[in-house]
């Protein structure tokens, strides 16, 4: 998958239901960094939230996380430092993300999770690792690909842990 943004195909993985969804977000979080701006790309239903929760959940948040829909944007205090949960699907204008100080949250040292990035336009421009989640017959396929070294770096722990799996 070479598109116009020069994102590079990493990783991909298939998970036959929501409990290998959650846990993978589990196997995915040991790799991850705060200060990392992940996105998560899918149809409504994909289960972008679900891979969240897992991501969430693996950094020590107890309870349910649901995508902030209507406040765009949930932070997260977790034992080793902030997560916030976006979900753009109702921004119209990407220039609405200026009233909540959009590119701030994005400089910030926390980890950001990002569902529906394409609504985020130009103000969202270097992502670290990019999920793409598509529906299978049974089950979710997600494809990773990363536009800088720390996202090949995660790329790249995936692959050699993926042997274990
Ligand atoms: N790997 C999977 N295989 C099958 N069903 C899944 C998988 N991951 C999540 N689901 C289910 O799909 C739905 C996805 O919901 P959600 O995570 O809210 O999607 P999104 O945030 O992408 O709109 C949930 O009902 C969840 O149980
Ligand atoms: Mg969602």
């Amino acid at each position: 998958m070479a598109d116009d943004k020069n994102i590079s195909e990493g990783y991909c993985v298939e998970l036959i239901d929501e409990s290998e969804m959650v846990e993978f977000g589990h196997r995915l979080s040991r790799h991850l960094t705060f200060g990392m701006i992940v996105t998560l790309n899918g149809d409504l239903g994909a289960g972008k939230t679900t891979l969240s929760r897992g991501l969430l959940q693996a950094l020590g948040h107890e309870g349910p996380v649901k995508s902030p829909t209507y406040t765009l944007v949930e932070p997260y205090d977790l034992p080793f430092g902030r997560v916030n949960h976006f979900d753009l699907y109702r921004v119209n204008d990407p220039q609405e993300l200026e009233y909540i100080g959009f590119s701030d949250y994005l400089d910030s040292s926390a980890l950001s999770l990002i569902e529906w990035p394409e609504r985020g336009g130009e103000y969202l421009h270097t992502v670290d690792l990019a999920l793409d989640i598509e529906h299978l017959k049974e089950g979710r396929k997600v494809v990773l690909s990363y536009q800088t070294v720390k996202g090949e770096i995660v790329v790249n722990h995936l692959r050699g842990a993926s042997l274990y799996v």
